[in-house]
């Protein structure tokens, strides 16, 4: 039996991120990277957090609702704050959208950058108190030529970010992330405070086995997602799908990234827009899913090429895996 010897040369998310920005030449300045050193120390200082919330009493309600009429948790606001502020003081944005936000954050010129980022400080709220996975969702845009950062840099179409990806809080808290040239994996060594490369140019499998619905809306969903559904459970020749939902978006992505299948969150009677925001939840998904080789539309139209008219809309979304996604796709063809 012959053991390796742990690597001496690891690969940490800042030195993978500069050699990119290295590799681009002179175009490149350094300040993405510096802008995700300030996410990636969001990311950390959320996590430990989470991993106290039953400790430190941060479990449970905060008292406020936010613009979409959700009941903030305490873990929504403080995961909130330790964003804006740690955003800010980067020097590296120009503009902030947040899910816990009404309106948009313009940087003050003291503190201005050339980037705009929309997040999801922490998604799954409602898992929080289950001990269930949650994460943080952002994408980054950056202004446009001889913009001081108005909310019009952000109400443009997902597919001109810069950048895009989450951060889940799980057994170990995993950084994913593209910048335009595919997909990379970074799990957090607490021991050292460093997310280090685990998940290289990760690819969606072209097909999956899993399909991932909150079907407790099943019957309010219209006739394309009803008969979609119906045949992956009841396929003529083969196995049906397994179903997998945690009810937490960055939880059920990650799983699609890796295992492939299909996520959906489709528009229904009830929910007329879907229920999933386009700029801070659906772009950023959407955005790793093209990179990682996957599709992500609202089942008509691709979501990257949607341009936003208002910060908090809302958006069908599917995703996942190339043949599966394009399945549906063929059932709003067939049966609007
Ligand atoms: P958030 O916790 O940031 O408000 O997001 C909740 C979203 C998303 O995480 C998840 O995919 C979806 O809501 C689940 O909705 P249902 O509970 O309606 O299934
Ligand atoms: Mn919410
Ligand atoms: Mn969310
Ligand atoms: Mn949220």
């Amino acid at each position: 039996l012959t053991e390796e010897p742990p690597s001496t040369d690891l690969i940490t998310l800042t030195r993978h991120v500069l050699n990119d920005q290295l590799r681009l030449g002179a175009a490149a300045t350094g300040d993405l990277t510096l802008l995700l050193t300030a996410i990636q120390v969001t990311s950390k200082f959320i996590a430990t957090n989470v991993r106290k919330a039953r400790l430190i009493n941060l479990v449970g309600l905060a008292g406020e609702t936010n613009v979409q009429g959700e009941e903030q948790k305490k873990l929504d606001v403080l995961s909130n704050d330790i964003m804006v502020n740690a955003l800010r003081a980067s020097g590296k944005t120009a503009v902030l959208v947040s899910e816990e936000l009404d309106n948009a954050i313009i940087i003050e010129e003291r503190y201005r950058g050339k980037y705009c980022v929309v997040f999801d400080p922490l998604d799954g709220s409602s898992n929080i108190d289950a001990g269930v996975n949650i994460g943080t969702i952002f994408g980054i845009y950056e202004v446009r030529p001889d913009s001081k950062g108005t909310i019009e840099d952000v109400l443009r179409p997902g597919c001109e970010m810069v950048a895009a990806g989450y951060t889940m809080y799980g057994s170990s808290a995993n950084l994913v992330l593209s910048t335009g040239s595919g997909v990379n994996g970074y799990t957090l060594d607490a021991a050292l405070g460093e997310f280090i490369l685990t998940h290289p140019d990760i690819k969606i499998p072209p097909r999956g086995k899993i399909y991932s619905f909150n079907e407790g809306n099943s019957m309010y969903f219209y006739p394309p997602v009803t008969a979609y559904l119906k045949s992956i459970k009841y396929p003529s020749t083969g196995n049906p799908y397994s179903a997998r939902y945690i009810g937490s978006m960055v939880a059920d992505v990650h799983r699609t990234l890796l295992y492939g299948g299909i996520f959906g969150y489709p528009d229904d009677r009830k929910s007329k827009k879907g229920k999933l925001r386009l700029l801070y939840e659906a772009f950023p998904m959407a955005f790793l899913t093209e990179q990682a080789g996957g599709v992500a539309t609202t089942g008509t139209k691709r979501i990257l090429d949607i341009v936003p008219t208002s910060i908090h809309e809302r958006c069908p979304v599917f995703l996942g895996s190339k043949d599966d996604v394009k399945d549906v796709m063929k059932f709003y063809e067939t049966e609007p």
